[in-house]
């Protein structure tokens, strides 16, 4: 008996949602099959990943759930990367969301939403060395998602179709504990006002989802304390930002950890011009990168 699970790639924070919103994107999928064979947890990949399941997303996810469910049967796990590993696209949780959803409908233990969300936020911390929800989240359920913690209850909303991002991707050497490095450069104490700005941007992006008003997402899509604080560790920041809204984007921001780039757009914008204009704000900066139009 085997289970073939696809799970979609994601975007965290959007900007002021840091650790709470999530949105899956229709760009790349990890494909994850789970087999019931042997005694063993044996993980297959032809892909350059971690294959000791307790350093794997998928197979830390399957490992805990193994115990938890108390299975006695061996599991060959086969992983098939498509997300790009490292680069703020929820490469971790695409793993992690499909190797959790993918047991859930082989062992048929018909979970909730939350409980299956937080088997595989346990695999976000084989890569990113601490928990949050935002990029499991969006991978598990689809759409736009708002974290809420202690105790984790994830709300869902349908994205309006006529949302179109614009990814650039730089082609730079990632360090490997990524995620741990850009959370470092975090403040540990914000300023009130801050704090009221961002909150503000942030419940704006929900009443932009919730009334389907890309034009309000867009234009909310602004971060005065994360953002800020990372965005030295991406080569020509400032400029991709900058060329990005003046080539039609309507908001623009670091995709969750970075070192990605998002653009968030209508589909009235002319996605080329402000692809090129994010492709010549990396390359102000002596990098290159790849550019991806897709939609939530
Ligand atoms: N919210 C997380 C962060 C996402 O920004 O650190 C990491 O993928």
């Amino acid at each position: 008996k085997s289970v073939i699970v696809r799970a979609p790639c994601s975007t965290a924070n959007l900007g002021p949602g840091f650790d709470v919103f999530g949105l899956a994107l229709d760009a790349y999928y990890d494909e994850i099959q789970v087999i019931k064979k042997g005694k063993e947890i044996i993980i297959e990949s032809s892909d350059s990943i971690p294959l000791e399941p307790a350093k794997n997303s998928a197979g830390l996810v399957i490992k805990e759930m193994s115990k938890k469910f108390k299975i006695k049967s061996g599991l060959l796990i086969k992983i098939k990367k498509g997300v790009p590993a490292g680069f703020g696209m929820g490469s971790s949780a695409a793993s992690a969301a499909a190797a959790a959803v993918a047991f859930n409908a082989l062992f048929e233990l018909d979970l909730d939403h939350n409980t299956l969300i937080e088997f595989a936020g346990i695999g976000e911390k084989a890569s990113a060395g601490s928990i949050h929800y935002d990029n499991v989240s969006a991978s598990v359920l689809g759409g736009f998602v708002i974290v809420r913690t202690d105790p984790l209850d994830v709300l869902r909303i349908d994205p309006p179709k006529d949302l179109v991002l614009c990814v650039a991707i730089p082609k730079i050497s990632v360090p490997k504990k990524k995620t741990e490095v850009s959370r470092g450069v975090l403040p540990q104490q914000v300023k009130l006002s801050d704090y009221v700005k961002n909150l503000s941007n942030a419940s704006a992006i929900t009443t932009g989802f919730i009334k389907k008003d890309v034009e309000l997402i867009g234009h909310s899509i602004k971060d005065i304390i994360v953002e800020p604080a990372r965005k030295h560790l991406i080569p020509g920041f400032d400029k991709v930002k900058s060329g990005a809204l003046q080539a039609g984007a309507l908001g623009v921001t670091i995709s969750g950890a970075g070192p990605s780039v998002i653009s968030f757009t209508s589909k009235f914008a002319d996605h080329k011009k402000i692809c090129k204009a994010m492709k010549k704000g990396f390359a102000s900066a002596n990098t290159e990168c790849i550019t991806v139009i897709c939609r939530p």
